[in-house]
C-alpha cells in the first residue's frame, strides 16, 4: 500500500459491524458484560474504546511500530512516554524542543525525580558529553521548533542502542507521511496530533507510537493507569484529518517552497531558517531522512518592533499559537510557544525578539506572498 492510500485504508477503515465507509463514534463509557470478565473486547472507555482504538491502529501502522495511543494533548502523551521511567532516572533532550515540553521537563517531572538535559542533538558529540550513568533515553525533536534544526535519527538511534539509552522522537513536524523515526530505528515515535495530523485547527490531541511488545504493554498501563485518554469525538475528528494529510502536506510544502525563496530574497528578511535550504547546516540530513522538508518556516526581521509591525500589518496569516492547519498561521516564538523558556536561555538558543515563525497553510500562495510583501515592505 503506497502512503496516500494507507491514509485511507490502513487500520481499521470501515466498520465492520454496519459496512459504513466511516469508523462511527462509540459515544459510550462502559460496555456491557456477558458474565464477569465476559467481553467483547472493551470493558471501559478509559481502558479502551472502540473509536480510540481505531486511530491508535492507524497511528500504528502510519509509524510502522507495535502499538499505538491516543492522548487528551501532545503534553499528556509526552508525559505518559516519561512515565515510564523512574525517580532517579535522567533524560537527555533536544535543546530548542516546544516551550511545553522543556516546561514539563524543568517544571513538573523534575520534581517527580526525573532529571533532564538538554543539548543540541544535531551535534553527537553533545549527547556523549550528556549521557550519564542513570541515562535512560534521549528525547528528539527534529526539525526543531522554532529554529526548524535536524537531527540524524538514524545516527542517535544507534549511539542510544550502544548505551542501552531509548530514542524518543516527537514526530509532530514532519509526521510519518514525511518521516518515520521508527523505520529509522526509534523506539517511541510522539505526536501533538493537534498539528498536522489534526490539520484543521479543531481537536487537540496526542498520539504515540512503540516499537516493542513490552513498551506497549508498559505505556498501556500507564495510559490507563494515568487516564489521560482521547475521547471517542476527538478521536473520529483526527481519524478525519488523517485522511486528508498527504495531500495536505504535498500541497503545503509547494507553498512553502515559493514562501521561503521570496523570503530569501527580501531586504528586511536578516535569516530565513527551512531545512529545504541548501545552505541549511543540515540540509543533507533532511535530505536523507525526510521525503519533504515541511510546511514551517521562521525569519528573523531583526528587532520585536519589526516583527509587530509585520504581525500588524498581514491579513491572510492569523496571528495564533499552533500550526499544521489548513489556515496559515503567524506567531512569535519568544512571545508565544517559547515564553515558558527563561530570557537568558532563549538568547543562547538564538530565538530572538525578532524571531517570526510561519506555519503555510493551503490558501493560494500568491495571496500569501503578497500579503508578505505588504507586510514587509511597511
Ligand atoms: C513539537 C511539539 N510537540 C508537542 C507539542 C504539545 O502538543 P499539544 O499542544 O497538543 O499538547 C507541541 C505544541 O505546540 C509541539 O509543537
Amino acid at each position: 500500500m503506497k502512503r496516500k492510500t494507507q491514509l485511507i485504508h490502513g487500520g481499521i477503515s470501515n466498520d465492520p459491524a454496519t459496512g459504513a465507509v466511516t469508523f462511527p463514534i462509540y459515544q459510550v463509557s462502559t460496555f456491557k458484560q456477558e458474565g464477569v470478565g465476559g467481553h467483547k473486547g472493551f470493558e471501559y472507555s478509559r481502558t479502551g474504546n472502540p473509536t480510540r482504538h481505531v486511530l491508535e491502529e492507524l497511528i500504528k501502522e502510519l509509524e510502522g511500530g507495535k502499538a499505538g495511543f491516543a492522548f487528551g494533548s501532545g503534553m499528556a502523551a509526552m508525559t505518559a512516554v516519561m512515565m515510564l521511567f523512574n525517580s532517579g532516572d535522567h533524560v537527555i533532550l533536544t535543546d530548542d524542543v516546544y516551550g511545553g515540553s522543556f516546561r514539563v521537563m524543568t517544571k513538573v517531572l523534575n520534581r517527580l525525580g526525573i532529571d533532564s538535559t538538554f543539548v543540541d542533538t544535531s551535534k553527537a558529540e553533545n549527547i556523549l558529553t550528556a549521557i550519564k550513568p542513570n541515562t535512560k533515553a534521549i528525547h528528539l525533536e527534529t526539525p526543531t521548533n522554532p529554529l526548524l534544526k535536524i537531527t540524524d535519527i538514524e545516527a542517535v538511534a544507534k549511539l542510544a542502542k550502544e548505551h542501552n539509552l531509548l530514542t524518543i522522537v516527537d514526530n509532530t513536524f514532519s509526521t510519518p507521511y514525511w518521516q518515520n523515526p521508527i523505520e529509522l530505528g526509534a523506539d517511541i515515535v510522539v505526536h501533538s496530533a493537534t498539528k498536522y495530523l489534526g490539520g484543521h485547527s479543531d481537536v487537540v490531541a496526542g498520539l504515540a507510537v512503540v516499537n516493542s511488545e513490552k513498551l506497549a504493554e508498559d505505556l498501556h498501563f500507564v495510559q490507563n493507569s494515568t487516564g489521560g485518554i482521547l475521547g471517542p469525538q476527538d478521536s473520529y475528528l483526527l481519524i478525519r484529518g488523517i485522511r486528508t494529510l498527504g495531500v495536505r502536506l504535498e500541497e503545503m510544502e509547494a507553498n512553502t517552497k515559493a514562501i521561503v525563496e521570496f523570503l530569501q530574497g527580501h531586504s528586511n528578511v536578516k535569516k530565513v531558517y527551512y531545512p529545504g535550504i541548501e545552505t541549511h547546516p543540515n540540509h543533507q540530513i533532511a535530505k536523507k531522512q525526510t521525503r519533504g522538508f515541511g510546511g514551517m518556516v521562521s525569519f528573523d526581521v531583526g528587532s520585536a518592533e519589526n516583527a509587530d509591525k509585520l504581525l500588524s500589518k498581514v491579513k491572510y496569516f492569523t496571528l495564533a499559537e499552533s500550526l499544521g492547519a489548513v489556515e496559515s498561521l503567524i506567531s512569535v516564538p519568544a512571545r508565544m510557544t517559547h515564553a515558558s523558556i527563561p530570557a537568558e536561555r532563549r538568547e543562547e538558543l538564538g530565538i530572538t525578539d525578532g524571531l517570526v515563525r510561519i506555519s503555510v497553510g493551503l490558501e493560494d500562495v500568491e495571496d500569501l506572498i503578497e500579503d508578505l510583501e505588504n507586510a514587509l515592505n511597511s
